[in-house]
């Protein structure tokens, strides 16, 4: 186990630094930067069926030089594809797209479902449909022994789903993938997922496109004083609290920065309470009455387990 990987619940490791891949979606660019990122280092590579760039991924990766046992790649099922007889079909696109035999972890991409026929990110209330989350996720479970899959994991579920989920499963998800940066710290949900044996990745580790923690005083002061900068400070706070960071950069410069570590003080990591805002910017429905237990667990217990 490298120093820099996290272990699993199942005895695997994932590695803690991984290459996020949304709105990379420029052909070229993207086949390029997943090649460069591997050359740098990167093997932990986040994708997902609806970001709509896993074909060109799946290129560049027949063309690093790296092995396909030291790459740990991820992929997510869509909410369009939770009703149970659709989940093995859907890997089996992902691996098509990917050009893979297997993925490393395929995560439930949502904990609720829209109707099949619907491919977008911009859903209306209308497309909700109910399909339980365990209903989808024993079939997830049963990928597990097809070996088309090494590790099944969850993404955006808060405590009181995970909670509810837990005792029913037979696999514990491996990881939760959630929204983690300097102003979202998710502090309670990390604390419970650790305590759950469910790993945790941060995904917008630097804020995404909409929050821009990297202008913040206190961090750039922090980056300052490590002579780094304020990118390298937000994914050292995250790893620094065992979480695991999947940056998304399709510049080469930026690549190899996000990789370079800063060791903060452990009073420097204490500080960094003071920045939380719980501002969450992944909310694709956040005006849906019907998912406020997806996005506001104090309002409303989840009803589709
Ligand atoms: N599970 C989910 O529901 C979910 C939701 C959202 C995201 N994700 C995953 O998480 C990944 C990361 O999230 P994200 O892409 O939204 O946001 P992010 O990684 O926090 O931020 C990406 C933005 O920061 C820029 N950037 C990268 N490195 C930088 C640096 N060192 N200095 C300054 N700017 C830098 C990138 O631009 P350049 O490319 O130009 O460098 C891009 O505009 C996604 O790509 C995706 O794989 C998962």
């Amino acid at each position: 186990m490298n120093a820099d990987d996290i272990l699993l619940n199942n005895g695997k490791t994932m590695p803690a630094i991984g290459l996020g891949t949304w709105r990379a979606n420029e052909s070229g660019v993207l086949a390029q930067a997943i090649k460069t990122a591997v050359g740098l280092g990167y093997r932990h590579i986040d994708c997902a069926k609806i970001y709509g760039n896993q074909p060109e991924i799946g290129k560049a990766l027949q063309q690093v030089d790296v092995s396909r046992e030291d790459l740990f790649i991820v992929s997510k099922i869509y909410e369009n594809k939770h009703r149970p007889e659709l989940v093995a079909g859907a890997l089996d696109e992902i691996l098509d797209e990917l050009q893979l035999e297997y993925l490393d972890l395929l995560l439930m991409h949502w904990p609720f479902a829209i109707k099949p026929e619907v491919d977008t990110i911009k859903i209306v209330s209308t497309d909700l449909e109910d399909v339980p989350i365990m209903d989808t996720w024993r079939a997830m479970e049963d990928l597990v022994s097809s070996g088309k899959v090494r590790s099944i994991g969850v993404s955006n579920f808060n405590q009181s789903i995970l909670e509810k989920m837990i005792p029913q499963c037979r696999i514990v998800p491996a990881v939760n993938q959630v929204e983690i940066h300097p102003y979202n710290q998710a502090k309670e949900l990390v604390k419970f997922c650790k305590k759950s044996g469910i790993a945790v990745t941060g995904y917008c580790p630097l804020g995404g496109t909409r929050i821009n923690v990297m202008n913040d005083d206190f961090i750039k002061h922090i980056a300052e004083a490590h002579i780094g900068t304020p990118a390298q400070v937000a994914l050292s706070w995250a790893l620094a609290r065992g979480i695991a960071v999947i940056p998304k950069s399709t510049n080469e410069v930026r690549l190899k920065e996000n990789l370079r570590q800063i060791t903060l003080t452990s009073d420097e990591i204490r500080m960094f309470g003071k920045i939380d805002k719980h501002e969450r910017k992944i909310d694709p429905a956040r005006d849906f009455k019907e998912l406020e237990w997806v996005f506001h667990e104090d309002k409303m217990e989840c009803p589709l387990i």
